[in-house]
């Protein structure tokens, strides 16, 4: 049965569990005695290096202290491919490893995620597991996920994004893993380690947090545990990530990202997400930009585009997002909530059309620099029909698509792409 198949009905909502956490400033000291408790002797440190911060050194030398082996594999790239994945299981095999370590944003926790259970079902190809619930043991070496981003929430969610480069070089898949067995088994969460977080790229993961909170709030699964979380984590984005992206030394910014990111997750992990996501996806598929960045440029026309199907729910997101709705109709209100998103968007200085996003645009770019065939053309992204469609195709093939609230087809999703693509954010205010 096909993904949209079993999804779109919605007759049955399930709840997926998190892992345990540690939270707040300096709780990364903790990882040598918490691993230590987990039954750790030898660990595989997967990261993608954080150059320029001492953050892996640190905590690959406290995990020492404490008398553990530390191997490091630090080659994970931005929209972690499958191979990134393969060579770490490798590595583990061949270090005869017993547990993981993740320190990074949502490449490395996921590519940790995806190593994981390959190395679990005996090194399989990690591509095989692509799916909901796909792989069969559930005993998976354990893992903790030391974030150092606010943005991904893959620390505490069931899913995981992998890019398969063995499919068709004209047509790249980059796909959502959902599975109950690739949980962290702890999460550290410190706001100490965002502080050197650049600047374009704490907005862009901040954008990444909007895109969790507010896909559920609106999506067609509609799972009540998830809304409270959903409608918080938008509140918390509005009132933090202006402070966290202008000065990154501020410690109740950073703080407030950190637990808007960490709910915003915890929202969709069983709530859903949508088509803004399904886009980026598809975008970091064709040309390896930023997740984060793909979902803010998104995000405005998505929110126009599922409007209509609950003005009521946007209405709410207004108000989270510090409007004044009192004599407002929902409809107003709702308005209101994307002019409320696109100022905050610029605020933070993200490019708003994907035409606009050029090589030297943001400190972690890798547009047009993947290694692969699928992107040694891409290092400008067209925007042209061509690429509307092949786009819009993808989108379409997308494990989050079904969650969306407005039903999705060629029709209805290609103009979405295409205002994406090279449309004017102000053509989206009243
Ligand atoms: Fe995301």
């Amino acid at each position: 049965m096909k993904v949209e198949e079993l999804l779109k009905p919605f007759p049955i909502k399930e709840f997926h569990p998190f892992p345990r956490a540690m939270m707040g400033p300096g709780a990364h000291e903790l990882i040598g005695p918490e691993a230590l408790k987990l039954g750790f002797t030898k660990t595989l440190v997967m990261t993608s290096g954080l150059r320029g911060t001492d953050i892996v050194d640190k905590i690959a030398g406290s995990m020492r202290y404490h008398g553990l082996e530390v191997v490091v594999y630090d080659k994970v790239e931005s929209n972690p491919k499958d191979y990134n994945v393969m060579d770490a299981v490798a590595m583990y095999q061949e270090n005869a490893c017993d547990s993981f370590v993740s320190i990074g944003g949502g490449s490395s926790h996921d590519a940790c995620k995806g190593a994981r259970i390959s190395v679990a079902h005996d090194g399989r190809s990690v591509n095989e597991f692509e799916g909901f619930n796909q792989s069969e043991n559930p005993k998976n070496p354990p893992h903790i996920a030391v974030s150092t981003t606010a943005g991904t929430g893959s620390e505490t969610s069931w899913a995981y994004v992998i890019t398969d480069t063995t499919t068709d070089p004209g047509n790249p898949h980059k796909y959502v893993a959902f599975d109950d067995n690739c949980l962290a088994t702890l999460a550290i969460d410190d706001p100490v380690l965002y502080f050197d977080c650049p600047v374009d790229y704490t907005a862009q993961c901040g954008f990444d947090v909007l895109a969790h909170a507010s896909e559920p709030y609106v999506s067609r699964l509609d799972f009540p545990p998830s809304l409270g979380n959903a409608l918080y984590a938008v509140k918390m984005t509005n009132d933090h990530l202006r402070q966290a992206v202008w000065n990154g030394q501020d410690l109740a910014g950073r703080e407030g990202m950190m637990y808007a990111q960490y709910i915003a997750a915890q929202a969709f992990n069983s709530g859903g997400l949508g088509i803004i996501h399904s886009i980026s996806h598809a975008v970091s598929a064709f040309y390896d930009t930023h997740h984060g960045l793909n979902n803010a440029i998104a995000l405005p026309r998505v929110w126009a585009f599922n409007m209509p199907t609950q003005y009521h729910r946007f209405a709410d997101l207004a108000r989270a997002m510090g409007v004044d709705t009192h004599g407002m109709t929902d409809v107003q209100a709702a308005d209101a909530a994307l002019a409320a998103a696109i100022r905050l968007l610029r605020d933070v200085g993200i490019p708003e059309r994907f035409v606009d996003v050029k090589q030297d645009t943001y400190s972690k770019n890798r547009l047009g620099q993947g290694p692969t065939t699928f992107y040694e053309n891409a290092g400008v992204i067209t925007g042209d029909d061509k690429d509307v469609d092949r786009i819009t195709h993808h989108v379409l093939g997308d494990a989050c698509t079904p969650g969306n609230a407005k039903e999705c087809t060629f029709e209805t999703v290609r103009p979405v792409v295409e205002h994406c693509m090279t449309g004017d954010l102000d053509d989206l205010l009243g």
